[in-house]
């Protein structure tokens, strides 16, 4: 007798692509190849310790023994209330219009599973972060790819989105500054954006994880302040994973209308109830503390992509624009496709991946796990010394091809 079977709605959806490599960098390194991983996406730097000295006070003062409310406590739902006011020129939600959850994948789960019907079309612009396609096919939605091109800053043109737009639209997911690429749109990119978005009646989820990792004095703005007008439709996603060095920690959230927070509070409190509690309390110290660790972690970003575009830019058969955020740089690689090494022709991106990966030991992402085959993905939240020797051997890689 063979096993039964597994549920069907699992046939729609891929593994994480970006685990996949990440794995097979780990396995080369476990057998004892010097492998430089540009595939992570996390920061490299630890937690700030006032950070993680507030964990440990919740723990020794008794205040993460037991369950929380599985929204959140209130005193981290308030500090997120206050740094979105912040952060977003001034617009505020209350505590009652924000959900906590277990890092911000967690958030835009219950997001699929609190707004997507089967049969439902979820706009998601490509170059994407894996997860928002998979997740709308694992509740039995319908990810609507719509393509952007590097020489239009890989950003959503309204024209593109008016055309996407059907009756079945239910969702837009946008990502600024956006992983993978590092893109992220400027005051006036939103407002083209509102304005057709206005036209429609489908939610917009905004992933704003990245949204303080903006460089070069690039204006970031919610569209939440650009057109406040759309706040019934609107849902922010944000989280301290990537501002605060915090991805161990897994604490996200959502800010948007009463009655979602209360839809995805309803499924969260059927999965994990609340986030955990000591992460809740590092969160809120995370929030109301010193800007100056996080301000400092910021410039060593910033410097460090100063270096990768510019020397990338210098290795034959790379083109690579200027991320305005997050710690992604995302090269066109297109001019090394078709070339042979020892013989073999490199055919995609995958297979120039997986030679830079062989040949020199550096581990990148290929576009085509983002929607966007012909592109890497080369995170920089490593330090310069590695980025340049990490280069260094991709351009000896790269001059070896015939
Ligand atoms: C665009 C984007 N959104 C959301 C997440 C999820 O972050 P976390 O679950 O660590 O909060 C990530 C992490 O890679 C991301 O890049």
């Amino acid at each position: 007798m063979g096993s039964p079977p597994l549920a069907k709605r699992l046939e729609a959806v891929k593994p994480s692509a970006t685990v996949a490599i990440t794995d097979r960098a780990r396995q080369l390194k476990a057998d004892g190849k010097d492998v430089i991983s540009f595939s992570v996406g996390e920061p490299d730097f630890g937690t700030p310790e006032h950070i993680q000295k507030a964990a440990i006070d919740s723990i020794v003062g008794g205040k993460a023994s037991h369950y929380t409310a599985a929204r959140g406590i209130v005193e981290l739902r308030q500090a997120i209330c206050e740094d979105s006011a912040r952060r977003r020129g001034g617009q505020r939600h209350q505590p009652n219009e924000v959900v906590v959850s277990v890092g911000a994948k967690h958030t835009l789960f219950n997001l699929a599973l609190a707004l997507y019907d089967e049969g439902d079309e979820v706009i998601v612009p490509a170059p994407y972060w894996v997860s928002y396609p998979e997740h709308a096919a694992i509740v039995g939605a319908k990810p609507v790819i719509v393509e952007t091109t590097q020489e239009g800053g890989f950003r959503l043109t309204p024209e593109a989105l008016r055309k996407a737009v059907t009756p079945k639209t239910k969702a837009l997911v946008l990502c600024t500054p956006s992983n993978p690429t590092g893109a992220a749109y400027a005051p006036e990119h939103l407002a083209e954006l509102a304005e057709v978005i206005r036209e429609g009646s489908y939610w917009v989820i905004v992933d704003e994880m990245y949204s303080e990792l903006v460089y070069g004095g690039f204006e970031q703005r919610s569209l939440l302040e650009i057109a406040p007008d759309l706040r019934e439709r609107l849902i922010i996603v944000d989280g301290v994973s990537k501002t605060y060095a915090m991805t161990g920690w897994r604490i996200g959230w959502m800010l948007g209308p009463a009655h979602v927070a209360a839809a995805c509070d309803k499924v969260q409190g059927q999965s994990t109830t609340n986030p955990t509690a000591a992460a809740q309390w590092a969160a809120v110290a995370a929030l109301t503390g010193p800007r100056e660790p996080i301000e400092a972690m910021r410039k060593q970003f910033e410097e460090r992509r100063a270096v990768i575009v510019e020397e990338m830019n210098q290795i034959p058969g790379f083109d690579c624009r200027v991320p305005e955020g997050a710690f992604y740089a995302f090269p066109s690689v297109k001019g090394l496709i078709g070339k042979k090494a020892d013989g073999v022709v490199l055919a995609d991106d995958v297979a120039v991946c997986t030679y830079l990966l062989e040949k020199a030991g550096v581990a990148l992402v290929p576009g085509t796990a983002f929607g966007a085959p012909g592109f890497l993905r080369m995170s920089y939240a490593t330090s310069v010394e590695i980025i340049r020797e990490g280069l260094r051997r991709i351009r000896e890689a790269v001059e070896a091809l015939d």
